[in-house]
């Protein structure tokens, strides 16, 4: 049976070349009014065109009203979803004037969750992942990357992997990156290049045995692991076949964006600290998305910000995401992102929703199936409750989002408390 999605005042189709868009072609998205939707059996989209025209197009499809704008579904392209507790202690403690990487040297930060992520059992992460995942789908994100990283040992990074697996048949769509190389575990503080092989030759081998993961990923950051740590763990992901990420100049530089273009990394991630080097290198890069994630700035309370714009206009392709995790980020609004790529980055809102949408899509590797709403896409729809696409970053605070289909099956969800344990 067809399903025709009709009476929008807008679809925002983002139609155009099924790959990262770069530069200027990041402000043009194509938008139809009184457009509709047409959705085939198999989940994918038929057509896309003038409400008249689809009617007479699809006479015998079945019509579902809605009202407001149709967006592709938001693809949050890099997330940290697996985790137990939230960490409000380490919010207070910033906010009495403590800084992120002082207080993960006090044992709060990444180990803190690592420490809770290994005590807790398969079901109980996977129940709390359920339902922070449903909370990420009421806000219109149809495709989630997730990440491991909170495990760091054998064991526990394959717990993480297998809770996403285990979620994997569920909405939103999910993608898996191993992100072994988070942090130094503390039980290898002293021998940190002893951590980095423990990566390489064990977990590594696993996860691909396992087939838990799509990309790996390493926090490339002073203090943390080097350019050299990181290209070690990163070449080997590619002699396994899983292509890089890179958490790249988020706090500090140190040549990420340049490695991560080297290594023809899907994307590389955060930048607020990025060189001009680094950004001639995304600027020229083939393949290798941008991925800023202006809520780790404003969360973290620093000034930093990513160089959007001049990125763009080096060539750049830029995709917005939130960081969701509980250390640095713990939000969930892609159209926050948006609000946030307008207002501190300088992005025009065109670009904005480029980001969420295709960009996202082409950071994650699905950019022939998803991000835009095309003949032969999936039929992962959000409908926002505006009249102008462009009130989708002007309104902020308010969840926007009143449906969502994830290849064509309406699934817009009714939420439990973000740590309810059943
Ligand atoms: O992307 N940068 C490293 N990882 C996360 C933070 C994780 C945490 O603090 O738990 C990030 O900001
Ligand atoms: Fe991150």
């Amino acid at each position: 049976m067809t399903t025709l999605l009709l009476g929008a005042s807008q679809v925002v189709t983002c139609r155009g070349p099924a790959r990262a868009r770069r530069g200027a072609e990041m402000a043009d998205i194509d938008v139809i009014d009184n457009g509709a939707i047409a959705v085939g059996d198999d989940g994918n989209i038929l057509d896309v065109g003038r409400g008249g025209d689809m009617r007479a197009a699809f006479p015998s499809a079945e019509i579902e009203e809605v009202e407001g704008v149709l967006f592709p579904g938001f693809v949050d392209c890099h997330t940290h979803a697996v985790f137990g507790a939230p960490r409000v202690e380490d919010h207070e403690r910033r906010a009495r004037g403590v800084g992120y990487k002082e207080i993960a040297a006090a044992g709060g930060g990444i180990l803190s969750s690592v420490r809770d992520v290994r005590a807790k059992s398969p079901s109980e992460l996977e129940v709390l992942t359920r339902a922070r995942l449903q909370m990420l789908l009421a806000q219109g994100s149809t495709t989630v990357e997730v990440k491991s990283g909170y495990g760091l040992s054998l064991d526990a990074e394959l717990k993480q992997l297998d809770v996403i697996r285990a979620l994997h048949h569920q909405r939103p769509n999910l993608i898996a990156t191993f992100l072994g190389a988070h942090e130094v575990p503390a039980e290898y503080r002293d021998d940190r290049d002893g951590y980095v092989d423990l990566v390489v030759r064990e977990m590594l081998p696993a996860v691909v045995q396992h087939g838990l993961a799509r990309f790996c990923d390493v926090f490339c950051e002073p203090g943390v692991f080097t350019p050299g740590q990181s290209r070690t763990v990163l070449t080997a992901a590619l002699e396994h076949g899983l292509r890089p990420k890179l958490h790249a100049d988020e706090l500090d530089g140190s040549g990420g964006a340049e490695l991560a273009a080297e290594l023809n990394a899907v994307s590389a991630d955060h930048l607020a600290a990025i060189s001009q080097a680094g950004i001639d290198a995304l600027g020229n890069a083939s393949d290798t998305v941008a991925v800023l994630l202006p809520g780790t700035m404003m969360f973290l309370g620093r000034e930093g910000r990513a160089p959007a714009r001049r990125l763009i206009d080096a060539g750049a392709a830029v995709a917005l995401a939130t960081d969701f995790n509980p250390g640095s980020s713990p939000g969930m609004s892609l159209p926050l992102m948006t609000t946030m790529g307008v207002s501190q980055l300088g992005l025009v809102p065109a670009e904005a929703v480029i980001g969420i949408t295709v960009n996202g899509a082409a950071a994650v590797g699905e950019a022939n199936r998803r991000g835009q709403l095309a003949k032969g896409f999936a039929a992962d729809v959000v409908l926002a409750s505006v009249a102008d696409w462009r009130e989708l970053p002007y309104w902020y605070g308010v969840n926007l989002v009143a449906g969502v289909w994830v290849g064509g099956a309406a699934c817009h969800p009714s939420l439990k408390p973000l740590n309810s344990a059943s």
